[in-house]
């Protein structure tokens, strides 16, 4: 029977997908690329999932690219390839709806680069984030100097880069790049009762609020003002936003269709 690299499972409106290489800390090879590509399209297809969780396991999220596979590679095989393209994109190309990293133990290298293409990240008291691809003789290539710098401003993103030293969950918290630090007891089903609350929400909304959020990581402030300000007023043509808003005037839950 083939390894199951990735295991996907539904909990309500939410889908939780969990990286499965414990013997190698979940190191991601194409193969998990492929696997988890595949997941995070099966759940943007399933109209009843409005939320993503993205896990590993209690030791590791993620410690990294697998270095066994690449070590014996040359340029123009990670070139031709285009190595670390196609499915290991599919999070920030293809998948609308938000996707929450819940990161536990390390995420390295590729992990915390994986993690920080998710929309927002949640970790456990024992995580460890770092870019250690210098002490390889290598650097980053999925995103590590470029969204940590963002997430962390260009100090604490040279640090990391340079020195390849781990921060854990309270300085990442601090430094941005973590949204909040949750005890590592119990820490998955916290994180899915964190998503299960957003995916009672529109889906539509959602979807619509994530793009923004995202566009202002790309865009000038005026751009982004008014790419928020144009969707903002696309909600107006929604079921949801109605229903949304009748619910709160007339004091009752409301119960969104996603249309
Ligand atoms: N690739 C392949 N195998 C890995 C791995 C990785 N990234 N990380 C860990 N493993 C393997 C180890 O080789 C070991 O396998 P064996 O049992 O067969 O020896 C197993 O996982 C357990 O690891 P350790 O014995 O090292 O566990 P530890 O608890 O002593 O240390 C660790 C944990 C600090 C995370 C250490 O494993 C480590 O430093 N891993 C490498 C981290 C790293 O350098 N990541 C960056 C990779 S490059 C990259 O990601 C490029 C990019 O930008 C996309």
């Amino acid at each position: 029977m083939s390894e199951e690299f990735v295991v996907s499972r539904i909990e309500g409106a939410v889908g939780v997908i969990t990286i499965n290489r414990p013997k190698v800390l979940n190191a991601l090879s194409n193969e998990v690329m492929q696997s988890l590509s595949q997941a995070l399209l099966a759940l943007q297809g399933d109209d009843s999932i409005n939320v993503i969780v993205l896990t590993g396991s209690e030791k590791a999220f993620a410690a990294g690219a697998d270095i066994s596979a690449m070590k014996g590679w040359d340029y123009m095989d990670v070139y031709k390839s285009n190595y670390i393209g196609g499915d290991w994109e599919t999070m920030k190309n293809v998948i609308r709806k938000p996707v929450i990293a819940a990161v536990s133990g390390y995420a390295l290298g590729g992990g915390c680069e994986l993690a920080m293409m998710c929309d927002t990240i949640y970790a456990a008291e024992n995580a460890r984030f770092g870019q250690p691809e210098i002490k390889l003789g290598t650097i980053p290539g999925l995103g590590g100097t470029q969204r940590l710098t963002r997430a962390v401003g260009k100090a604490k993103a040279m640090d990391l880069v340079l020195t390849g030293r781990m921060m854990d969950a309270k300085e990442a918290e601090g430094a941005g790049l973590v949204a909040r630090v949750l005890p590592v007891e119990n820490f998955l089903e916290a994180v899915i009762g964190i998503a299960q609350e957003m995916a009672t929400m529109s889906q539509t909304a959602l979807m619509m609020a994530k793009e923004c959020v995202n566009v202002a990581q790309e865009t000038t402030l005026e751009q982004g003002l008014l790419f928020e300000r144009r969707v903002f007023h696309a909600t107006f043509a929604t079921q949801d936003q109605k229903e949304g808003m009748d619910a709160f005037v007339n004091k009752r839950k409301p119960s969104f269709k996603n249309m």
